[in-house]
């Protein structure tokens, strides 16, 4: 398993290329399923989940063909499900994954039956998949669980529907907006999710063929057709990779330019880091983030679905608080259990106390460096963001979270003058 070692206190200053969005990517790949033609998608990250997803798509019969993009940024994947040969997402890769949910929508509607393991617990709270099913049962499927699978059916096909979501889900909208591009009839979603990637899924679906409007509003109509066929996408860039490295650059009072970031993809967040007196300004080729002033403010931050503040970037900009003048109170509305990093960031000197749901953080002039422990994807890179910031060394172990969705992030942080180093915990 690997470590970061990062020697702390060197202002971030250069730029930073922006990946494709994990979050993106995902059910984009799980699209492939959807057309015998194939599916090529460009910008794609190179991610310990792409790989997971890769795997999965395999095991179910598409062939993969992954190649480096020629700018060496991302990579090109080409999926190829010709024939979906087997209906069986298996629990060895659900479980190290649970974005693999994302092929049960597909694989009923294109084969007519999918057994998808359920995802179960995860670090960052319970997250059930009832909506999943709610949704796929309102298109006609019949859903049976069965030791710790879910079996979905609908041998006749599925049919367009009207479907309310009762809260939000970003996995439930599209898993229900795939399935219907290819149910026969039209098909609404009711408080569907409006995140970017939403609306990167439908625009790709829509090149594929599928008829789709209102994807990135609260209201989606899908006209379902018979087949679907290839297209090629380019992966948008990743908005929660651009906010946490606009934070890395606030919290070390550098001058960084985020390479392909949308200012229009992470509003609430740029207004909250104005606030705290950060500088996000749009440049030709993206973001410029500098610091406004000496030090920064606390500032109250409450995270919800898009386009309200994102969960992803909550520990990211809990580590920032604690860097900054005053209090500030993060309260986390979407994922029970998601303030594992508190308790790192304090070994490193951080003072924050968590009152249910929210968490007050005193700032501190000085954080130290200190061994802290990664536990989910956004806390180890909080925790990174504590070590470029700290006096002295940080090591941060059990990073295979963090190479689950950032790529390259040592090296992008070296480019631009972080003393940090991967190597091989003892
Ligand atoms: C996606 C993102 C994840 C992000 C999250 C919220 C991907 C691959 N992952 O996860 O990084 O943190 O959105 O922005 O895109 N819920 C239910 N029943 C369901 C589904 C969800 O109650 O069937 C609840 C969840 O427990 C959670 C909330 O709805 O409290 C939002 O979850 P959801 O939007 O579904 O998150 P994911 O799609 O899993």
């Amino acid at each position: 398993m690997d470590r970061l070692r990062i020697s702390g206190g060197h202002p971030l200053v250069g730029e930073i290329p922006i990946s494709g969005a994990k979050n993106a990517a995902l059910p984009l790949m799980a699209a492939g399923l959807l057309s015998d033609d194939g599916l090529t998608l460009a910008n794609v990250p190179n991610l310990a989940d792409i790989a997971s997803m890769a795997d999965l798509l395999n095991e179910l019969g598409a062939e993969l063909t992954i190649k480096r993009d020629e700018n060496n940024q991302g990579q090109t994947v080409r999926i190829h499900a010709q024939e979906i040969t087997n209906i069986e997402a298996p629990y060895d890769i659900v479980r190290k994954m649970r974005a693999s949910v994302l092929v049960l929508g597909p694989l009923v509607a294109r084969a007519g039956e999918a057994k998808v393991s359920l995802p179960g617990g995860c670090a960052i709270g319970n997250r059930p998949v009832d909506l999943h099913l709610m949704a796929l049962e309102s298109m006609g499927a019949q859903i049976e669980l069965e030791a710790g699978y879910i079996h979905a059916f609908a041998p006749k096909g599925l049919h367009g529907s009207r479907i309310t979501f009762p809260t939000i889900s970003v996995g439930a909208t599209e898993n229900a907006m795939m399935a219907a591009a290819l149910a026969n009839g039209e098909t609404t979603l009711i408080n569907a999710a409006r995140e970017p990637e939403i609306a990167d899924l439908a625009k790709c679906l829509i090149g594929m063929g599928a008829e789709i409007t209102g994807a990135g509003s609260d209201t989606i109509y899908i006209q379902g057709k018979p087949g679907l066929s290839h297209t090629n996408h380019s992966v948008l860039p990743d908005r929660i990779e651009a906010g946490t490295f606009a934070m890395a650059a606030a919290m070390t009072s550098g001058n960084v330019e985020l390479l392909g970031a949308k200012l229009s993809h992470i509003e609430a967040a740029a207004t909250i880091l104005k606030e705290c007196g950060v500088n996000l300004t749009e440049t030709e080729r993206g973001l410029r983030v500098s610091r406004l002033r000496d030090r920064l403010v606390g500032v109250d931050v409450m995270t919800e679905p898009y386009p309200g503040f994102p969960t992803d970037l909550q520990a990211q900009f809990m580590a920032l608080m604690t860097t900054a003048d005053g209090a500030s109170m993060v309260t986390e509305t979407i994922f029970e259990n998601r303030f594992m990093h508190v308790p790192e960031l304090t070994r490193m000197g951080a003072n924050i106390n968590i009152h249910g749901s929210s968490a007050m953080i005193r700032g501190t002039s000085n954080l130290r460096g200190a061994p802290v422990m990664a536990t989910d994807l956004r806390a180890s890179v909080s925790l990174v963001l504590a070590g470029l910031a700290a006096e002295g060394e940080t090591i941060v172990n059990r990073i295979y979270h963090l190479d689950r969705g950032y790529d390259q992030v040592e090296n992008k942080l070296k480019a631009c003058g972080a003393e940090i180093r991967r190597e091989k915990e003892a």
